[in-house]
């Protein structure tokens, strides 16, 4: 094998394990784990009884009907949004909602749904809100971002803690962690 063969045969191989890598991580359930009606009992570990039957009571007004059919899906939008200081996961969560949503324009939505606008359209939100902060997610709030569309939520483990660099008590602040929150919104009826 001559040199140029040897790296490109280098070059492939790498890419192959990370290839490789990255789909044995994105298959790990773990990450995947959802907080839905069915699985009430696998709420937060971090949280204690009482905060952990609070929040599974907000969720569960939230998912009073089946997530949407894919066949009846039009889109997937993803966003991400911070509290920089004050650790809520709730103003993160809207933020994270707005992201997802606030670029967008379809107006031919009405015509879209069968049996008649915008009473019928749904929207599945899928949050993933670190476990340390997930007790204090208001769900209401976060739905109200939304101007229109039967809202249903489901919950994860995820999004991120980062550090500020400062904890700043006039904003709120008890510690120096930014929560960071994903969305995910699936548009359809
Ligand atoms: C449990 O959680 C609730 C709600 O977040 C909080 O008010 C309460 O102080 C917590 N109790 C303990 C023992 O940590
Ligand atoms: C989830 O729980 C709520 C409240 O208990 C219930 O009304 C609803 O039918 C349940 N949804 C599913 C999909 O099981
Ligand atoms: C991050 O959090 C700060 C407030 O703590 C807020 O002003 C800013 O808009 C947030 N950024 C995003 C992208 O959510």
């Amino acid at each position: 094998m001559n040199q140029g063969m040897k790296s490109s045969t280098l070059l492939i191989s790498t890419y192959l394990l990370q290839a490789t890598l990255a789909f044995h991580q994105t298959n790990q359930p773990s990450l995947r784990t959802t907080y839905s009606n069915k699985s009430m009992s696998k709420l937060p570990e971090s949280a204690n009884d009482s905060s952990e039957s609070v929040l599974a009571e907000r969720l569960c007004k939230y998912q009073h009907r089946d997530p949407i059919p894919s066949s009846n899906i039009f889109f997937i939008e993803l966003g991400f949004g911070n509290d920089s200081h004050g650790q809520s996961s709730t103003k993160a969560a809207i933020r994270a909602c707005r992201n997802s949503i606030e670029f967008n324009s379809i107006p031919s939505i009405q015509r879209l749904i069968p049996n008649g606008g915008y009473d019928n359209l749904k929207l599945d939100v899928l949050l993933a809100v670190p476990k340390k902060y997930q007790h204090d997610l208001d769900f209401d709030q976060v739905a109200n971002v939304f101007p229109y569309g039967d809202v249903r939520f489901e919950l994860q483990d995820g999004g991120m803690i980062a550090p500020s660099g400062i904890a700043i008590e006039r904003l709120g602040d008890v510690g120096d962690d930014m929560v960071v929150v994903c969305a995910s919104v699936t548009v359809g009826h």
